[in-house]
């Protein structure tokens, strides 16, 4: 499997399916026992290279204690840029548009102590984006935020994708994180088992069953109005889509 520069996957596993295996072996963090995984064409197994890598591909934890590093939120965000020996006045610039990225630029000299679990993976995913990297892999990242702030979180992915080139793997347990993701990969039982376009793949509420997803609910509806005989498209996946497929634009 290849993912090229500018693109934006969703890989979707149920859990233990190995995305947080996979996610690990995209910046060195793991290394594989056989095969290769290559980062912009290079080996991560060759360790000269590994430190370019990490900074090539920033990752975002599943449980952000493990890549906050200091006790004042602005600090943790410039700990990045001042380790790849940024201009100080450059540093700053970077810190303050990430933690107005992810909205917590109001806390920026709070304690990291003092956020919560949401908070926190914001601050990490700040930290990420301070660093610019040409690709940002995320582990779960919404895992402790509720609607309005992972819709926070999945417009910024979309953004920066858009607007930056910016790369974006983005494992998930959740289909309903699929964001501005142009293409879906499964995982099943650690092997990739499905690789295609969102129109294609999650109208399949049978086979995402299978590989413990829980398909989108309006695939789950089409599937079933099908199976009755009322022809809804399989793409309907919207609630404006399915309204209109059953009675008409109009
Ligand atoms: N390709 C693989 N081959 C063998 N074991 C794997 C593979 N991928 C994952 N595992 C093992 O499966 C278990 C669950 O993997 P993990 O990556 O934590 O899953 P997830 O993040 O999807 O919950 C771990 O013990 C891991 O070592
Ligand atoms: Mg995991």
């Amino acid at each position: 499997m290849a993912v090229e520069q500018g693109e934006y996957v969703l890989i979707a596993g149920a859990n233990g399916s190995g995305k947080s295996t996979l996610a690990r072996h995209l910046n060195g963090l793991l290394l594989p026992t056989s095969g290769e995984v290559r980062i912009m064409g290079r080996p991560t197994h060759d360790p000269e290279d590994i430190m370019e890598i990490r900074y090539a591909v920033g990752y975002v934890f599943q449980n952000p204690e493990n890549q906050i590093v200091a006790g004042v939120v602005q600090d943790d965000v410039a700990f990045g840029p001042e380790n790849l020996g940024l201009d100080p006045s450059e540093t700053r610039i970077r810190v303050e548009e990430s933690l107005r990225a992810v909205h917590l630029w109001n806390l920026r000299e709070r304690s990291v102590f003092a956020l919560s679990g949401g908070e926190k993976q914001r601050l990490a995913l700040a930290g990420v984006l301070a660093m610019r990297p040409r690709c940002i892999v995320l582990d779960e990242p919404c895992s402790l935020l509720d609607g309005a702030a992972r819709k926070g979180i999945l417009d910024l992915l979309a953004q920066f994708n858009r607007e930056h080139g910016t790369a974006i793997i983005y494992f998930t347990h959740d289909l309903a994180e699929i964001g501005a993701a142009r293409r879906v990969v499964l995982l099943a039982g650690g092997c990739l088992v499905a690789d295609g376009r969102p129109a294609d793949l999650l109208p399949e509420a049978h086979l995402l069953k299978s590989f413990g997803l829980e398909a989108p609910p309006l695939a789950v509806v089409g599937e079933l109005l099908r199976s009755a005989g009322v022809l809804v498209p399989r793409r309907a996946l919207s609630v404006k889509e399915m309204v209109e497929a059953l009675c008409g634009s109009g």
